[in-house]
């Protein structure tokens, strides 16, 4: 039986719709997308309503024509610096001398028991190890003998009411939303590699209103963040430093902007377009670089400092991954080599089969890790046997990107 797989990516920048179709035996493969500017957020979180219902219904519309279904539901992503994500830990004693399902599911339980407000809501479980007797580092326990069984997870929760909103645009768009995914956590799942996963690594998506990130070690997710803070901040920052306008200032930033001058030419001339019929001008090139530069780094400082409190920046083998629209500004990649010290690379959302050519970009794999978040779901919904309920249980705790969500 086939089925369809939605991700809805409500980005500051723009909304993408992706669509792909999926079966048991079958990985989902892309039919169809849409994408739609997007004016109704700031900061990745809705500020009006209207505006992203708007767009939302835009993108949406065009993903169905374009795969010739009709959506209904998706995996939506949340982002907003009102993300928090947590580490906690629980331990309970195990039952019957062998670690069972039952018991992988109360470990969890004690360590979820975190006091929460009541104005938050839990977005992520998501298992990081566990801990049978005096073994650690345990990745499956079931089956394993033991008295007593330690769990570590991590906990990442949002504000009810920011969460909210996003649901009642998506419905009010006619969609209904299956489930709310970690804008950065489904990036990682697009755009990293497991051996990256395994030896640690940094996803960092530097979007139009924030910068999400997550760090990866063993298979597992140590920390993840949202910082209220992206590329809208370097166009602005243009456009009040050359006194131009911010659609003039986007333009120029995308075609001439640097994040460091160490990738420009010391003679390089660009033409700024004069305000209110004011003579065109012609700036240095590395006068972008000295507007850009700085807030490029300050992005990256934020980011260095979630990396320190993730206490796992001496294990980033993988180094750091950029993914988001913003990782595109020439000599990003550079700058971040200075920053951090490690190896960095550009990600895309290679993960997900049959991309388009033109959604083959850092900025589409958000919306490509939904789909693959949404499959996840959807196989272990489909077989309400023992079985596969089991086998689910199992892979949850070896393998958080296949089934865990
Ligand atoms: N070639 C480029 N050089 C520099 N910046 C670029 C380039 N292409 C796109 N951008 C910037 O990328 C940003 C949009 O990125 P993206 O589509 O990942 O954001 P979003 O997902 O809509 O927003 P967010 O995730 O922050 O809510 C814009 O600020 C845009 O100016
Ligand atoms: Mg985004």
């Amino acid at each position: 039986m086939k089925g369809l797989r939605v991700g809805l990516d409500v980005g500051t920048s723009k909304v993408c719709a992706l669509v792909a179709e999926a079966s048991r035996e079958s990985e989902p493969t892309v039919i169809g997308y849409g994408v739609a500017p997007c004016t109704g957020l700031r900061k990745g979180v809705v500020v009006n309503i209207d505006a992203a219902v708007e767009a939302i219904r835009a993108a949406v519309g065009e993903a169905e024509k374009s795969a010739g279904i009709k959506i209904t539901s998706a995996v939506v992503g949340i982002a907003g610096s009102h993300i928090e994500g947590l580490n906690s830990h629980g331990i309970v004693a195990v039952r019957g001398g062998e670690v069972g399902v039952r018991d992988v599911q109360r470990v969890i339980e004690a360590a979820r028991a975190i006091a929460i407000p009541l104005d938050r809501q839990i977005i992520h479980i998501l298992p990081q190890r566990f801990t049978v007797d005096d073994q650690a580092d345990v990745r499956d326990p079931i089956g394993m003998a033991g008295v007593r069984i330690e769990a570590h997870i991590h906990v990442v929760t949002a504000a009810q009411t920011y969460a909210q909103n996003l649901i009642k645009c998506s419905e009010r768009a006619g969609v209904s939303v299956q489930q709310l995914v970690l804008e950065p956590l489904s990036a990682a799942t697009a755009a990293l590699l497991a051996d990256e996963q395994e030896l640690g690594v940094a996803l960092v998506d530097i979007g139009g209103g924030a910068t999400g990130v997550v760090v990866m070690l063993r298979g597992a997710v140590m920390h993840t963040a949202v910082l209220p803070i992206g590329g809208n901040h370097l166009t602005a920052d243009l456009a009040a430093g050359l006194r131009t306008p911010t659609a003039e200032a986007e333009r120029l930033k995308i075609a001439y902007g640097v994040a460091t001058n160490h990738v420009v030419k010391s003679d390089e001339v660009v033409q700024v377009p004069g305000v209110g019929g004011r003579e065109p001008r012609a700036i240095p090139r590395r006068l972008l670089g000295e507007i850009l530069g700085p807030r490029m780094e300050e992005i990256f400082a934020l980011v260095q400092r979630h990396l320190i409190r993730s206490g796992v920046t001496d294990s980033l083998a993988s180094g750091l991954v950029l993914v988001g629209g913003s990782s595109l500004l020439q000599g990003t990649q550079e700058l971040a080599e200075r920053v951090f010290n490690v190896p960095i690379r550009h990600g895309l959302p290679v993960n997900l089969k049959g991309m388009p050519e033109e959604l083959m970009k850092p900025m589409y794999a958000t919306a490509a890790g939904l789909v693959l978040h949404s499959n996840a779901e959807n196989a272990g919904a489909n077989g309400a046997d023992r079985r596969r309920r089991w086998e689910k249980m199992r892979s949850r705790v070896s393998g958080w990107v296949r089934d865990f969500f």
